[in-house]
């Protein structure tokens, strides 16, 4: 099985990842910050230093307003929930992911920006949805049904000029494409730590600029300020709840490293170039359709033509795959595939272009075979 998904999770980690998740889980697993014994303090340690690390990444200056929650979904609705209140309006787009259009509907009042075919968002067709009671934008940093990577960059431009609250979901991006949050000054960014930060299943965070203006939706034990009985309000013991997953959160952090060393320039030189090399092979291919385009992220959106896209990821089953609608209704109907969904291949740092090439090899024997013309 060639493993693919990595817009899913990055399934194969660094070394480094392994073993400090093995260490921390049969010698640190004290309960961070509940008491002052030196087992506790060293988890605090290995929380403060993964906030240094993904402050480092991300250039934030303020470590400290960094928290560790278990995915980017977490991260997504603790700033949108804890941000507006039912019926305030947001500006979002149809390539945003569920884990933002569901709170956005329970709220009840956003605008899905259109996009355009190959899944690009025009930031003018943003600052046009921006109404006179807008208060915060919520843009995913690239497409994960079809890589293409939006203007963040312009987006937040806009925010600014508008004064109004920017969150980045950076679930797809985070350690493959250069975020500077010295250039962006981002409200929030919303970071998914198990897919291009390396780190174990079940990490992800937050940075908020202005905690004071966020409303923790969960509250409970921090450790701290246990005395009041309203939920601290510092960073990151306001978004901390409950016992931390440090083994996983040390892990994180080594993935993070890991990505640094290698460098978000050179991973995106990587794993663009495998998606470009497969993206290539399958448009010359009869009886395959190709989505997105070729400046986007590792990640490739096709369909074998007649196929329903489940189909079509069944034969193609020596490879893990991602078929169906991903979680982005809207992004599938901006691109055309509301009736079939898409095959995703999506490509990490461990991938190779042989990998790229068998695929591709396979997607053309499966074509050939089962495609079917369609109107
Ligand atoms: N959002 C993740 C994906 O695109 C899980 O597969």
């Amino acid at each position: 099985m060639i493993y693919l998904d990595n817009a899913a999770t990055s399934a194969i980690k660094p070394e480094t990842v392994y073993k400090t998740l093995d260490r921390y889980t049969r010698l640190h697993s004290a309960n961070a910050g509940r008491g002052t014994n030196d087992e506790s303090l060293f988890s605090v340690n290995a929380i403060l230093e993964a906030q240094d690390t993904a402050a480092e990444l991300f250039n934030i200056s303020h470590p400290q307003n960094i928290a560790f929650m278990q995915n980017a979904t977490y991260a997504l609705n603790a700033a949108i929930l804890g941000t507006l209140s039912n019926g305030e309006h947001a500006v979002t787009t149809v390539i945003d992911h569920n884990s933002v259009l569901r709170p956005l509907n329970r709220l009840g009042n956003f605008t899905a920006v259109p996009a355009d075919k190959e899944g690009f968002v025009s930031p003018y067709e943003i600052e046009r949805a921006i109404r006179h009671d807008t208060k915060m934008i919520i843009i995913s940093h690239a497409s994960n049904v079809c890589g293409t990577v939006q203007n963040i960059e312009s987006v937040s431009k806009i925010a600014k000029l508008h004064k109004i609250k920017l969150m980045i979901d950076t679930a797809q991006t985070a350690g493959i494409l250069k975020i500077d949050n010295a250039v962006l000054d981002a409200d929030f960014i919303a970071f998914s730590g198990h897919k291009g930060l390396m780190g174990p299943l079940g990490t992800g965070g937050l940075y908020v600029k202005t905690p004071k203006e966020l409303e923790p939706v969960i509250t409970g034990g921090t450790g701290s300020s246990s005395e009041i009985p309203e939920q601290p309000r510092v960073m990151p013991d306001m978004l901390h709840s409950g016992t931390m997953n440090t083994p996983a959160i040390a892990a994180l952090s080594e993935g993070i490293k890991f990505v640094m060393s290698i460098g978000t320039d050179e991973i995106l030189r990587h794993e663009r170039g495998l998606a470009a090399a497969l993206r290539s092979e399958l448009m010359n291919m009869e009886g395959v359709t190709v989505y997105g385009r070729q400046d986007g992220i590792g990640t490739v959106a096709f369909n074998i033509d007649g196929l329903d896209s489940a189909e079509t990821c069944g034969m193609l089953k020596d490879f893990a795959l991602r078929a169906g609608y991903h979680c982005a209704p809207l992004a599938h109907k901006a691109l055309g595939t509301e009736k079939t969904g898409a095959v995703r291949a999506s490509f990490g740092i461990f991938n190779t272009y042989e990998h790229a090439q068998l695929l591709a090899d396979a997607v053309y024997r499966t074509a050939k075979k089962f495609s079917k013309p369609i109107d």
